[in-house]
């Protein structure tokens, strides 16, 4: 399936697919991102492919007032049901969610403090040539010192515990995916995607070779993901 069809339809299990794949853990990750987004008191973040909204709401839920805050993302399924959480979290007056393509942002250069971006990274830089297009378009609109954070799956380096985790995506992410959102294509595609993934040294030599000349990581639950925070 191409990439933009998976995201057309947003199944109503999606977040409840996102909790159980990550064991729980996906809120407290995107809350962990959301303060190294905050870190340097940004005047305005960007939260790009958005989705159903997670990450720019919890920026909205520790930003100081004087945030501004964005989700865009190119499906309006998604932005539609970002829009809805934000009114049940209360934090309508705090964001936006703007419909946009990550590789065309709709900011003038040098105009944003930072960038954040939740497991949308894979998606746009695994096999898919809007990934050095997306990474020019961040560098673009950062100013000098601003950051891009990603949280994104990644490879953990013990070889055994890589192993485990891949056999974890296959026999675990993949089926539960499939029968709670019904949509086999986008669970398998997820599920080789992030086995295949790059490893947190070459998401930092792919960043050092896109405009950024410091690039940071933490990783997250043995490796199974990380936070990877690229400075401009
Ligand atoms: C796996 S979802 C992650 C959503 C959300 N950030 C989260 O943490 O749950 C990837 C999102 O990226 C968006 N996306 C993928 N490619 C994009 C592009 N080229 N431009 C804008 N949005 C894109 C998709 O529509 C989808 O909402």
């Amino acid at each position: 399936m191409p990439l933009h069809g998976m995201f057309t339809a947003v199944p109503p299990t999606y977040d409840l697919v996102n909790r159980v794949i990550t064991l729980g853990m996906d809120r407290r990750w995107r809350g962990l991102t959301a303060r190294a987004c905050l870190e340097n008191s940004p005047r305005r973040v960007l939260d790009v492919g958005c989705g159903t909204g997670d990450l720019t709401i919890a920026l909205a839920r520790l930003a100081g007032e004087g945030t501004e805050i964005v989700g865009i993302d190119y499906s309006l399924p998604m932005l539609e049901r970002a829009r809805q959480k934000a009114a049940k979290n209360g934090v309508v007056g705090r964001v936006r969610f703007v419909q946009g393509e990550a590789t065309a942002l709709p900011y003038p250069d040098v105009s944003l403090d930072c960038v954040g971006i939740s497991f949308a990274f894979r998606n746009l830089t695994y096999r898919n040539p809007l990934g050095g297009p997306h990474l020019a378009e961040v560098a673009r609109v950062l100013r000098d010192g601003g950051r891009y954070v990603v949280v994104e799956s990644s490879q953990p380096l013990n070889p055994v515990i890589r192993a485990l985790f891949h056999f974890y995506l296959r026999a675990f992410v993949r089926p539960v995916g499939t029968v709670l959102a019904g949509n086999p294509s986008a669970y398998r595609y997820l599920s080789e995607s992030a086995a295949r993934f790059y490893p947190p040294r070459e998401v930092r030599e792919m960043l050092l070779g896109s405009g950024f000349r410091r690039v940071g990581y933490r990783p997250l639950f043995f490796g199974a993901a990380g936070i990877h925070v690229a400075t401009k």
